[in-house]
């Protein structure tokens, strides 16, 4: 299958990137589009505008996405099911960050026990099949805003603790590199891991589980 998301999905750098609240008007825009288009169908036949390609894409059917352009600390978003999802390509220091004692205990769910927040292969400090590759659907666990990508350590408005990771403007929930919720924010649970398995080094797809793993 050709990888007809990855030459438009942009790449996030962080901060000083136009941030995710644009990306928030596109999907919002987008999704009232589609909500649009459902009205409509009472009146037109749905299918006439749609492809079979884009039939299956919002039925639900795997993305594969093609990521070897982004560099360490990177990260681009693509989508799957009508849901943003990033992939991220974590640094040495990242994931060294990650498995911090003194980080662990900043975390309302570290170890990722809440069992619907991810598949059993993506456990553990990192949440994911390869440590250097994190995979997430990018909305909220609170209300579903999409969170904005925080690279830079210590900023002036997250304060000197902050390590880097992902802040959502909507309520402020704070998540890690690894998508785990901070304690005592409005989010009750990790961001959500999707079903994903590579097909190269560079090439994963979304919406299926690896081998012998469902
Ligand atoms: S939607 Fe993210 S904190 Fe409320």
């Amino acid at each position: 299958m050709t990888n007809t998301l990855n030459p438009q999905v942009p790449i996030d750098q962080g901060p000083d990137i136009p941030p995710d609240m644009e990306r928030r008007k596109l999907l919002t825009a987008a999704t009232s589009i589609v909500g649009g288009a459902g009205v409509a169908a009472a009146a037109v036949p749905f299918v006439i505008s749609m492809t079979p390609s884009e039939r299956a894409r919002a039925g639900g059917a795997p993305v594969e996405i093609e990521f070897a352009r982004l560099g360490p600390g990177e990260q681009l978003t693509a989508e799957w099911r009508g849901k943003p999802v990033w992939i991220l390509r974590r640094t040495e220091a990242m994931l060294r960050a990650l498995e911090r004692p003194a980080h662990r205990a900043k975390l309302a769910d570290p170890d990722s026990k809440v069992k619907s927040q991810q598949p059993a292969y993506a456990l553990g400090a990192f949440r994911s099949l390869k440590p250097e590759n994190l995979v997430l659907v990018a909305l909220c666990t609170h209300l579903g805003c999409v969170p904005t990508f925080r690279p830079d350590v210590a900023p002036r408005d997250l304060g000197p603790e902050w390590p880097g990771g992902y802040f959502c403007p909507c309520h402020g929930s704070k998540f890690d590199f690894a998508g785990r919720v901070y304690r005592n924010v409005p989010a009750p649970t990790n961001l959500v891991v999707p079903p994903h398995r590579y097909l190269g080094a560079t090439t994963v797809r979304i919406g299926e589980d690896p081998a012998g793993t469902a």
